[in-house]
């Protein structure tokens, strides 16, 4: 997808931050390993960016954390490290096959106690959610289908508080997200989602780089009301 970032340098850099500030970790590679060896594809956020995701989840000191797209676990797991004691995630996702890996990653990260993986559509479960009356979350991290992402939004801002925060991956696509560029559907999603991120009254929000394979984004926003 998009134009590859000038190999060199930037792969580099990436990886000279990786290597000083994201120890390896066995279990999150071997979650990986078993993903792949499973047959989900190879989409899961990098290191550095399940750092990043870690830290700012950290920052709010959770006890709730939404997650919409699970895959097998990859991000999951680091948004369950930024949790309180007594804290916990809940993930959705469409998959059941991508649903059963996850849980055994989980388990294996330590974290399987406080994950629930929520199996059916998003939008259908999150509509669930606020129809139950759940009580807000303190992160929300969006990393589903991009042509769900607009509707994902609106879903969870009903399931937020001022002082949430919500972050979502993929909101650049290696370019694929500016005027002209040829990426249909999955590019008209996100630009659409990057557009209510900044025009809605609710939020403070912004898009910052993400270098993986190519240039992309993880959007931040703040709940204000
Ligand atoms: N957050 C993961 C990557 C998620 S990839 C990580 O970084 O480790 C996107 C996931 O969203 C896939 O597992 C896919 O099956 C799931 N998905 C796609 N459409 C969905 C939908 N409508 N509802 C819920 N999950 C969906
Ligand atoms: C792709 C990457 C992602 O992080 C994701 O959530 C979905 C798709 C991709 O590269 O196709
Ligand atoms: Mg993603």
């Amino acid at each position: 997808m998009g134009v590859k970032l000038d190999g060199g340098l930037v792969e580099r850099v990436d990886g000279y931050v990786e290597r000083l500030f994201v120890p390896r970790d066995e279990a999150l590679a071997q979650g990986l390993a078993d993903a792949t060896a499973a047959g989900l594809p190879e989409i899961a956020v990098s290191p550095n960016e399940g750092k990043l995701l870690y830290l700012l989840a950290r920052l709010c000191r959770p006890r709730r954390i939404l997650e919409i797209g699970t895959l097998g676990g990859y991000s999951t797991t680091w948004l369950a490290r930024a949790l309180e004691p007594g804290g916990n995630l809940l993930t959705l996702e469409l998959d059941p096959h991508h649903a059963e890996v996850a849980r055994k990653n989980l388990a294996r990260a330590g974290v399987g106690e406080v994950v629930e993986v929520r199996v059916g559509p998003a939008a259908a479960s999150l509509r669930a959610l606020i129809a139950a009356g759940e009580p807000p979350f303190d992160v929300v991290f969006i990393d589903a289908d991009k042509e769900g992402y607009p509707e994902y939004l609106d879903l969870s801002l009903a399931l937020c508080r001022p002082g949430s925060l919500i972050l979502a991956d993929n909101l650049i696509r290696g370019g694929a997200v500016l005027d002209g560029a040829p990426d249909g559907s999955l590019a008209r999603g996100v630009r659409a989602f990057n557009a209510q991120l900044a025009a809605n009254p609710r939020l403070e929000a912004l898009v910052v780089p993400i270098f993986r394979e190519h240039l992309d984004g993880l959007g931040i926003a703040l709940v204000k009301g």
